[in-house]
């Protein structure tokens, strides 16, 4: 039977450690883009993670894989907690949650006391949607790519409390950062309170001018609550040079932490001010953990953060983006060398995407030509259906191999000249 003291001692699989240490030897003292297409780095990388191999993954925007020894950390605490769940979970795991507060704060670059766990982005946008007072006639601003789940909550408190949801929209792939900064100020008017978006879309993988709005926001007392769910860890970033007062993500996608993991950075100022979806008492009114009151929940899931956390220091987020954003341009620039029927709707440069990128083709049908790659070669892609714009979005990760985003850019060339019926 497990011990609190063995449950207690910090898991990190001798086998995930020997990846990391091998892959720095391997890297040595080369900078992030030197070693982005090096697959001896990268191949011990891969080896962290237990992934089907007979699919190839290229939707990696949805939800990731997290590396098998973060998943045994994982199951481990499960198990402990089921051998005496008010003991171990309530008494052992549970306060361990201050040390993922830490590590996460730490992070992002912003005191513990301003990070909530939550179990998603969902839980951590719906807080912010929901918990702000608003008056009938209030105005709220979107970009029509924002995540739907945000956009009805927003129409489910317009419904209801007569709020009013303004929407702009903006081109893809836009003409610059600064044309879609412009598109969000105009429609800003007097009775204007909030504006939300999100930090990378999930559409096009477009990052957007999250600090712009903010500082344009700021002096006209506009709440700015950015959606970060595709953000963190894909791509380098601090609070500071965001310089948000709210902001919302998933960990089961970029950090590649369990399934269920989230956090929501609250400025401490603004604590107060913003209702908790689950009630708490007033005394909790300026404590983060209010935004954590979800009842009985598993405490395995988010302390396994921590080891997700420590798994992508190792690797450093300057390289992970690096390489991300190589396997992007491999299969994308060659589509586009390959054919002009083909059109990329992502930006390529570095301050305005990352992996995720979406294309389509003139000619064939995106979401036939998603159905054949499914069931002709068994890749794992996201059909993007918009009222303005529509395409294949194509999202590869650490663990993808060259030989994967190849065997993708094959079969889309094959598509192309013999068409897929
Ligand atoms: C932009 C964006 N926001 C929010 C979410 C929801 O995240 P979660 O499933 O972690 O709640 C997603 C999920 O894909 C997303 O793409």
């Amino acid at each position: 039977m497990a011990s609190a003291g063995l449950a207690a001692a910090p898991m990190f699989r001798e086998t995930a450690i020997g990846a990391l240490f091998r892959a720095n030897a391997v890297a040595g003292d080369r900078t992030p883009d030197e070693l982005a297409d090096d697959e001896a780095y990268w191949s011990e990388i891969q080896r962290a993670f237990d992934t089907d191999r007979t699919l190839i993954n290229l939707n990696n925007g949805g939800v990731c894989p997290t590396p098998s020894h973060v998943l045994e950390a994982m199951i481990r605490d499960l198990r402990f907690s089921n051998e005496a769940p008010a003991e171990h979970m309530w008494r052992v795991l549970e306060p361990r949650i201050e040390s993922v507060r830490r590590d996460l704060a730490r992070e992002f670059g912003c005191d513990p006391e301003e990070m909530a766990i939550t179990r998603g982005a969902s839980e951590a946008l719906e807080n912010m949607i929901m918990g702000l007072d608003l008056k009938r006639g209030d105005e709220v601003l979107v970009t029509n790519q924002n995540y739907g789940r945000m956009l009805t909550a927003w129409q489910q408190r317009e419904r209801r409390e007569g709020i009013v949801v303004k929407s702009v929209s903006f081109r893809v792939p836009p003409p610059s950062m600064k044309y879609i900064a412009e598109r969000i100020k105009e429609a800003v008017t007097p009775r204007t309170r909030v504006i939300e978006f999100p930090h990378i879309t999930n559409l096009t993988g477009q990052i957007m001018p999250v600090r712009e709005i903010v500082d344009f926001a700021r002096p006209r007392n506009i709440e700015v609550l950015i959606d970060g769910a595709h953000a963190f860890g894909h791509f380098p970033m601090t609070r500071d040079e965001l310089g948000v007062d709210y902001y919302g993500t998933s960990l089961h996608k970029w950090l590649l932490a369990p399934i269920g993991t989230g956090f929501l950075y609250v400025r401490k100022e603004k604590q107060k001010s913003l209702w908790p979806l689950m009630a708490a008492a007033p005394s909790q009114d300026n404590d983060i953990r209010k935004y954590e009151e979800i009842g009985t929940h598993p405490a395995a899931n988010h302390n396994a953060i921590s080891a997700a956390l420590a798994f992508q220091r190792g690797i450093g987020i300057e390289r992970k983006f690096a390489r991300l954003r190589f396997l992007r341009d491999r299969w994308a620039k060659r589509l586009l060398a390959e054919s002009p029927r083909v059109h990329v709707l992502t930006p390529f440069d570095a301050k305005q995407s990352g992996a995720l990128a979406l294309f389509n083709i003139d000619g064939l049908p995106y979401d036939k030509l998603g159905a054949w790659l499914m069931e002709k070669y068994r890749i794992v892609n996201t059909p993007i259906p918009h009222p303005e714009f529509n395409g294949i979005r194509i999202t590869p990760n650490v663990y993808t191999t060259l030989d994967e985003i190849d065997t993708f850019a094959d079969a889309v060339t094959k598509a192309i000249k013999k068409g897929i019926s």
